[in-house]
């Protein structure tokens, strides 16, 4: 395996490793590591098939198995599919997955330690891929805040809601998601995380606190929650914390759901685009495994 750097905030390009084959622990290990430095991980020019890839996502932890779950691989419920594409009138995949500035699964009581896609089909314009996935880095984020505020939220916690990011998407016009059943939203009850957390690979802090899932801080009157969020979502929203992932079809691309936040850009229309995808719950050891 071969780690290059991308010269940005965020991203390395691994190449030397073929995900069809299983990986051994060795692997495992420096992939970690390589996911809590760089926070995106580009394999690119991947052509492993559903059943590897579920299997690559396995070596990180647990796969989770999406509550609004309407679109995925054939006799692979955890491996959904992100498209636009229709099929007799009727869409093959979710059409608008990550469009707003988010972290995939802080909603849970146990939170995704990384995201991997797989690019089936990027739209292209003039040769130009649209669609680009964008990652802000909070590690450098948490870093940056001034004392006061890593005094401020020193051990404090927030809720995250799934259907706060839901009704935001449902309010856009045109949007034909369906309100969350009752059903839905009892699997996904709001849940508490610390704002400050401790990543568990690189043992260092995060900032953890993306405006697409948290509605406020725990403990704390609303509206010093509302001004201290309005201060930490401006603060991450910087421009020198961004990275945009530019996509090749066959790219496996690998996030660090705890130290980025990420949105998806949807400038591409119909232009068809199909991505395969699993979430990886942060259910292992991993300060054990890079130990
Ligand atoms: C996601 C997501 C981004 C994209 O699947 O959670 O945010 O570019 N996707 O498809
Ligand atoms: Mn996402």
């Amino acid at each position: 395996m071969h780690i290059i750097p991308s010269g940005d905030i965020l991203c390395a390009r691994i190449e030397g490793i073929d995900l069809q084959q299983a990986l051994t622990p060795a692997d495992i290990k420096t992939i970690l590591i390589a996911l809590g430095r760089h926070g995106v991980l580009c394999f690119p020019r991947q052509t492993l098939d559903v059943d590897a890839f579920a299997a690559f996502g396995q070596c990180f932890g647990g796969l989770e198995i999406n509550v609004a779950n309407m679109f995925h691989e054939p006799n692979h419920p955890e491996v959904m599919i992100l498209s636009n594409i229709k099929k007799d009138g009727k869409q093959i995949g979710l059409g608008d997955a990550g469009q707003g500035w988010h972290t995939d699964m802080s909603y849970s009581e146990l939170i995704a330690l990384t995201t991997i896609l797989h690019a089936q089909k990027v739209p292209l314009q003039n040769g130009v891929p649209l669609g680009n996935t964008e990652f802000r880095d909070m590690h450098t984020a948490y870093d940056d805040l001034p004392a006061d505020v890593k005094a401020a939220i020193e051990g404090r916690t927030a809720t995250h809601d799934f259907d706060k990011f839901w009704e935001m998407m449902r309010a856009r016009p045109g949007n034909t998601r369906p309100p969350l059943t009752a059903a839905q939203r009892a699997k996904k009850p709001p849940v508490s995380h610390p704002i400050a957390y401790t990543h568990p690979v690189t043992g260092k802090k995060v900032l953890y606190c993306t405006i697409g899932y948290v509605t406020h801080i725990d403990g704390m009157p609303a509206k010093e929650s509302a001004e201290l969020l309005d201060f930490l979502w401006r603060h991450q929203d910087q421009e020198k914390y961004l990275y945009a992932h530019r996509w090749t079809e066959g790219d496996v691309l690998m996030w660090d759901d705890i130290g980025t936040t990420h949105n998806a850009v949807a400038d591409y229309g119909d232009n068809p685009r199909y991505m395969r995808r699993v979430q990886v719950l942060a259910s292992l050891d991993y300060p054990a495994m890079v130990a």
